[in-house]
């Protein structure tokens, strides 16, 4: 198909020889001799390159220019003049016309300055094609990366959260301990403002504090009788070998701290490392407190359950020895949030999860 070319010209000869010699190279060719009615043919007509004369009444072909470049962008504009003035000439290039012709023309610079306005017109949308499908590929990679990474972050989280219930049934002969005490740790941590990452952090080594007894035989983790000093010392490992087995995963290392020093205390008499007060992390230090009060509050297999006074009584108590006392107020608040209504906490000492929802005292509060 011939390529459309419109020519405007108040000059009516000039507008009509135009046409003739663009008609014989061979294009679709329409004359204008009115700029004011341009715009409305650009529209009609839409034509790929159009040939104005620079010097018109009513509209200038300065003005002409800047009005076809708005309303049809992809048009080429070739200005034509009888003015030989080269600094007009560049002026107008750069503001996007394609070339310039001096009156009068000949068929022959017609013919080379239409096929290079219609071959720049050519090349600048097929590199508009080429960005847009660049754009909507890298958009579509990057959703499909988007969904990959959603995808295993869910199969990271059910991995941990199922492996997690298995070291429950192994370890209390129940599940839903360590989804209980990395819901209130997170719940803790956020009130203190941990966020993002750090708190998906302490919510994973929560939900694997006891990993490491899986390496504890049965014969001591279920030991009806008291254990003697050889079987501590082998139960005494299990932060040991769960920061062993933890550290080694990647996306599980920011954990492997909680796991390794879950039994730390305040005072530096706890293990495996004997660390002192701020040398154990905040989400450690929150966690030996939430751990202590979730056993005193839920039915163990060598304990009833028993409510929050007792769970409350034995962290003040500890406070300053096996705790932080700076975070016994926060934790205290928080945990009387989740059990200190006697409805509540009953509830919460016969189910296996707290009663609320609200506030990381629940199972599935995610803690994000
Ligand atoms: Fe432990
Ligand atoms: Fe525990």
């Amino acid at each position: 198909m011939a390529s459309k070319i419109l020519a405007v010209d108040d000059d009516p000869q000039v507008a009509k020889l135009t046409v003739l010699l663009l008609e014989g190279l061979g294009y679709e060719a329409l004359g204008l001799t009115d700029p004011r009615r341009a715009l409305e043919v650009v529209r009609s007509f839409r034509p790929e390159a159009c040939i104005i004369d620079l010097n018109m009444p009513f509209v200038s072909g300065s003005e002409l220019l800047d009005r076809i470049r708005a309303e049809s962008p992809h048009t080429e504009i070739i200005l034509l003049t009888g003015m030989d003035d080269t600094l007009v000439a560049v002026d107008f290039m750069k503001r996007g016309a394609a070339d310039f012709l001096l009156k009068p023309i000949s068929a022959e610079q017609l013919d080379v300055a239409v096929i290079r306005a219609l071959e720049h017109r050519r090349l600048v949308l097929e590199n508009t094609a080429y960005k847009q499908s660049l754009e909507a590929l890298v958009e579509e990679r990057s959703r499909a990366l988007n969904e990959a990474l959603r995808n295993l972050g869910e199969l990271h989280e059910a991995t941990i959260e199922t492996l997690a219930q298995a070291l429950d049934m192994r370890d209390q002969g129940s599940g839903g301990h360590s989804r209980r005490v990395a819901d209130m740790t997170v719940g803790i941590a956020r009130k203190l403002g941990i966020r993002d990452g750090q708190l998906v952090q302490i919510e994973q080594g929560a939900l694997l504090h006891d990993i490491g007894k899986l390496r504890i035989p049965d014969s001591i983790l279920w030991k009806p009788s008291a254990l003697t000093p050889g079987e501590w010392a082998t139960m005494r490992r299990h932060p040991e070998y769960g920061y062993d087995f933890v550290s080694r995963i990647g996306f599980l290392q920011g954990a492997a701290d909680i796991v390794l020093s879950h039994h730390e205390r305040y005072d530096g008499t706890g293990y495996p490392r004997g660390l002192k007060g701020d040398e154990i992390s905040l989400g450690a230090r929150i966690f030996s407190m939430v751990d202590t009060a979730d056993a005193i509050l839920y039915d163990r297999p060598y304990h009833r359950a028993s409510d929050f006074s007792v769970a409350r009584d034995e962290i003040l108590r500890k406070a300053g020895t096996h705790f932080d006392p700076t975070l016994v107020r926060p934790t205290l608040e928080h945990l009387e949030s989740c059990f200190a209504d006697p409805a509540r906490s009953q509830r919460g000492a016969q189910s296996t999860a707290p009663a609320d929802a609200d506030g990381g005292c629940m199972a599935g509060d995610k803690g994000q």
